[in-house]
């Protein structure tokens, strides 16, 4: 089968689309599920892999990546299931979570992915799974955001921000969205309350406080934001390594169990919050907004795209069209 392949780190030239041994259900895969896919989308997380970010390094191979096929999110049809898979049979529209998702083939966990609503082509799918789980995760767990509360979502229109801002409105927050000219009409029609032009306007200066800030680009520190929280408020950030230095802010935090700030992170790619997206996109509560849809071999292009850090929600990978 065709993937995306990577034998070193590197700049996005470093990604070839090579020939490699497709995936089977053999025994031992009894709760697995072989995709065929249709599409992908490329993550922050691709291009972490990719440039050899030095945590990766740790669990990815310290010179030599260990996994070579790019990717994470995925949509496509059930090609074959495992004897204990109970969830889906051959021909479903399934989505997900997946490493090696730039491929023709996958083989996933069944508590990993779940169905495509009828409303949603594979490529919308394809543009979910990461970034709705972070948003969700961020909001609906870790800040438990109430009806009425005044939340900010800065970096509103990337891909965990244009989902958030969506998430925020569900769960009836204030919300107030922040990007740049070309984005606030678009972000707007998400249903964000209030709209901020970051190239205008510093939202840390003009004296509003907020219960969540939601740094989703991860442009701001915890220290700039403070002053624009309300008593109770806290930040938190999609990317705790970002700044370099607001990493030691974040570990100081939780060693004094500072209230004001929280990292949420993704740490769970299934299971409830999956099911729970699935119902908001089936129910039009939230949509995904594709910027561009690349073919599997312009993967090198898709990626300098997304590093580019101005993505205007998802870039897609076509891997079977139609
Ligand atoms: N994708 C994931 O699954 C995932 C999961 C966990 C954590 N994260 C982390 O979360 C962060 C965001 O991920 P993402 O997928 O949403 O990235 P993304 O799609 O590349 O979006 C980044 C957004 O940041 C905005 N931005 C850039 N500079 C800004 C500034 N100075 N002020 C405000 N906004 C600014 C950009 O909007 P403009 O064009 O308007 O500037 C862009 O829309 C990344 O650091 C990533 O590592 C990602």
């Amino acid at each position: 089968m065709k993937a995306a392949v990577y034998k070193t780190y590197g700049p996005p030239e470093v990604l070839q689309i090579e020939n490699v041994e497709q995936p089977t259900i053999q025994e031992g895969h009894e709760d697995r599920v072989l995709i065929k896919v249709h599409a992908s989308s490329v993550n922050p997380f691709d291009y972490y892999h990719r440039m050899g970010f030095l945590p990766i390094r740790a669990s990815n191979g310290l010179f030599t990546p260990k996994q070579q096929i790019m990717g994470i999110d995925v949509s496509g049809r059930v090609e074959a299931i495992g004897k204990n898979v109970t969830k889906f049979k051959i021909g479903d529209r399934v989505f997900g979570s997946c490493l090696g998702s730039h491929a023709e083939y996958v083989r996933v966990r069944e508590d990993k992915i779940t169905l495509i609503p009828e409303n949603l082509t594979f490529n919308e799918a394809a543009a979910v799974p990461c970034v709705a789980l972070s948003a969700v995760q961020a909001l609906k767990d870790v800040a438990q955001i109430k009806k009425g509360q005044k939340v900010l979502i800065n970096g509103a229109s990337g891909g965990i921000g244009h989902f958030s801002v969506q998430v925020a409105r569900f769960y009836e927050a204030e919300v107030t969205a922040v990007c740049s000219t070309s984005n606030l009409s678009w972000v707007k029609e998400l249903g964000a309350h209030h709209m901020i032009d970051y190239t205008k306007e510093d939202f840390t200066k003009n004296g509003k406080r907020y219960d969540v800030i939601l740094d989703a680009s991860a442009a701001r520190t915890f220290f700039s934001c403070k002053d624009s929280l309300t008593e109770t408020g806290f930040y938190m950030t999609e990317n705790p390594t970002k700044p370099r230095y607001q990493l030691v802010q974040v570990l100081l935090s939780s060693v004094t169990k500072d209230k004001k700030m929280k990292g949420p992170g993704l740490t769970n790619t299934g299971g409830e919050n999956l099911e729970l997206i699935r119902e908001l996109l089936e129910a039009g509560k939230i949509k995904p907004v594709i910027e561009k849809v690349y073919p599997l071999d312009q993967i090198a292009a898709a990626h300098r795209h997304v590093e580019n850090g101005h993505t205007k929600g998802k870039v897609v990978i076509e891997v079977l069209k139609g």
